[in-house]
């Protein structure tokens, strides 16, 4: 082994223990009777963290467009042992609904510990066709209702040493065909909400921000769109939804999920020219 390599593997190895150690523990008692709001829990990953929060004793206001679902969502998780489970209908493309939604969570759990923002309206997995109408809309529902509802929780985590949880995707960290839409909101969140960990961390606030980048995970939405088309491997719902849970609990600043998705959007500005010819070549048609 040349010196070089001695020492990337020995700091790679130091790093790899340094965030090992450091990382805090996650203490489920923590979550017993803990304010949460959780958006787009109608099904996907939000109802799998709904019913996580339930088990862990949680008070829980649940939101998405269907109110029939959420409502059968809710009652599972007062079965699975939430102390209180509530929901409120709101479609994220209105600006008044997503005030709405913050309002009920707070007046109904008296204030809040955990905002999860996490719904996205449906786009197409298609070429761009010029719909720029669609992309506002989207922008609307995956970007600007998400800054809306944390300007508006953001004094009541402050006052309950609360946290923001921003579910995210390697979307918005590299660039891939077929979702420029989706991935244009989800880079805008990761531009926004990085941007505000800084100046919360500078101004010393009691408001964690942990931001999720997941890669394919096997929401019906999700698999609906790439069945046929790539075979990049998809992960549990559930185990992504107790991923999530727990990296807000411990109040890191970001999740990787699966944890190459870390190494996927470093190889991307690392090796631009591999990662671009894998992408494009990792389709087996065009949708
Ligand atoms: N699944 C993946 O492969 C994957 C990968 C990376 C990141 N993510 C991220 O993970 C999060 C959850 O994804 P998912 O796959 O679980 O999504 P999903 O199954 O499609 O669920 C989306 C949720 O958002 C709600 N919703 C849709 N339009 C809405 C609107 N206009 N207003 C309010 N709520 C609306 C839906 O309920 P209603 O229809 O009842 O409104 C549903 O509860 C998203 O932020 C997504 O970007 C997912
Ligand atoms: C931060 O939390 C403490 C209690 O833990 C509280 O005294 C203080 O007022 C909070 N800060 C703000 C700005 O609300």
């Amino acid at each position: 082994m040349g010196t070089f390599t001695k020492i990337l593997f020995a700091s790679v190895c130091v790093a790899f223990l340094a965030v090992k150690w450091t990382a805090p523990s996650f203490n489920a008692e923590s979550l017993r009777g803990a304010r949460v709001l959780v958006t787009g829990a109608s099904t996907g990953i939000g109802e799998q963290m709904a019913y996580h929060y339930a088990r862990f004793g949680a008070q829980i206001v649940i939101t998405a467009r269907r109110e029939k679902v959420l409502q059968q969502v809710a009652d599972k998780c007062l079965s699975l042992g939430a102390q209180k489970a509530l929901y409120v209908a709101a479609d994220m493309a209105s600006e008044s609904d997503a005030d709405n939604a913050v309002d009920f969570a707070l007046e109904k759990l008296g204030g809040l510990d955990y905002l999860v923002l996490n719904h996205i309206g449906p786009t197409p997995f298609s070429m761009w066709d010029g719909d720029v109408e669609h992309t506002k809309w989207l922008m609307k529902v995956n970007f600007f209702s998400y800054i809306q509802m944390a300007w508006k929780a953001l004094p009541s985590l402050e006052q309950n040493k609360g946290s923001l949880v921003v579910v995210s995707s390697l979307l918005g960290r590299m660039q891939t065909p077929f979702v420029a839409p989706y991935a244009s909101t989800k880079f805008a969140l990761n531009g926004f909400f990085g941007s505000l960990q800084h100046e919360l961390v500078m101004k010393k606030s009691n408001v964690s921000i942990s931001i999720c980048t997941l890669g394919l995970i096997d929401t019906e939405s999700a698999m609906d769109k790439v069945r046929g088309i790539t075979d990049v491997p998809a992960y549990p719902a559930t185990d992504t939804a107790l991923n999530i849970i727990m990296t807000g609990a411990t109040r890191q600043p970001e999740l990787f999920y699966p944890w190459f998705t870390y190494y996927v959007s470093l190889s991307k500005d690392l090796f631009p020219y591999i990662s671009n010819y894998i992408i494009q070549n990792s389709y087996s048609r065009i949708p």
